[in-house]
């Protein structure tokens, strides 16, 4: 079985194919700093058998949260709790990944006016946002450096650059959000630029032996937006420095979808093939048979099941119990597994 092999990428090897993807549980206090309840939520995600725990949006400076209540890895205080619950979810055989973000105009935090390219608001519903001058551009992929490097010393395996879903830096590369006149704006080389500085400077701290991955909305489902294949020409710009990029959609502006299961695998498998470079399929993705048809078929390299493992955090060993497949279940479930 495909979704039960082994994968290697850089220097870590994950034990399956099966990743948790970033979900923000907003459950902080104001401080950003990890509490009891994201031990207990990884950990059991951990021994439930899933490979490769991407730890929710964790924002690189206070006013780059969603909420107020976000993880946060912008000062050094956050290190200690992120080390424990790293120590937890590799202690019981799970792989840990990190995403670090910046909510750009999306950002509800009270703590500051949010920031972005251009100064339009997501909708009536948020406020306008401070159009960032070129020093602070510069300050906030500095930031993003920062949080990599903290992210190296509580032990992550993998850094995953938050560049989808509408968030500061897929504000810089869509022509939805991104009407600048300076080299930020315009071409399509231009709206790369933030994030190509900010990938450039998290590799200054980023061993090139961990893998470093992006995550991208491959469409913005709106004309004028980014399409498919505008997508693959921006990962084209900036995969040299990547080793995988895990493929979403949407949420640049409010737009119509049409979401069924397996929606958003189409654009894992353009990008795999068009940029030859390794991506992460996600996206109503739910059952064993759909995991496997995605591996099997070459479409992805690993599948990411967000609200399926929310509901079902044994979803592996359940599935590999399933399949008749012999492995080591955790010592003390021995009486639930055949
Ligand atoms: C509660 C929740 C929180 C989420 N938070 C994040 C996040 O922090 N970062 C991110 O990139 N995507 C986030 N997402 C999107 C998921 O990672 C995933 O792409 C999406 O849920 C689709 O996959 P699924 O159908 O398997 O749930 C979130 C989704 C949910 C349900």
């Amino acid at each position: 079985m495909k979704a039960f092999e082994k994968y290697t990428l850089k220097d870590m090897e994950i034990k399956n194919r099966i990743v948790m993807p970033p979900m923000c549980m907003y459950s902080s206090d104001n401080t950003g700093t990890v509490q009891e309840f994201h031990k207990m939520h990884y950990g059991a995600r951990a021994i439930g058998g899933t490979g490769l725990i991407i730890q929710e949006a964790t924002a690189v400076e206070p006013r780059g949260r969603i909420s107020d209540r976000d993880l946060g890895l912008w000062s050094d205080d956050h290190i200690e709790g992120m080390k424990n619950l790293v120590q937890n979810i590799k202690g019981y055989g799970a792989k840990a990944g990190i995403q670090l973000a910046h909510a750009g105009r999306k950002s509800e935090s009270r703590s500051a006016i949010p920031v972005a390219p251009s100064p339009i608001p997501f909708s009536d519903d948020y406020r306008i946002p401070h159009e960032l001058d070129l020093e602070e551009i510069k300050k906030i992929a500095e930031k993003f450096k920062e949080a990599a490097k903290r992210a190296l010393l509580a032990g992550y395996d993998l850094v995953e650059i938050h560049a989808a879903h509408g968030y500061l830096i897929h504000e810089f590369l869509s022509p939805i959000t991104n009407k600048r006149t300076d080299e930020y704006g315009g071409s399509l080389q231009n709206r790369t630029r933030f994030l190509k500085e900010v990938i450039q400077a998290v590799k200054e701290v980023w061993p090139d032996d961990k893998p470093l991955t992006i995550r991208v909305s491959a469409t913005d489902y709106l004309p004028g937006g980014i399409d498919g294949d505008e997508i693959v020409r921006i990962v084209n710009e900036v995969k040299d420095r990547l080793d995988m990029i895990h493929v979403s959609s949407g949420a640049i502006a409010p737009a119509e979808m049409n979401l069924y299961p397996g929606y958003q695998v189409q654009y894992a498998e353009k990008i795999k093939k068009e940029c030859d470079i390794p991506t992460i399929a996600v996206g109503l993705i739910k059952d064993f048979d759909q995991v496997e048809e995605i591996l099997r078929n070459g479409r992805a390299d690993l599948v990411a099941l967000g609200r399926e493992i929310l509901r079902n955090p044994n979803w592996v060993l359940s599935n590999m119990n399933n399949q008749n497949i012999e492995t080591k279940y955790p010592d003390q479930y021995f009486r639930a597994f055949k």
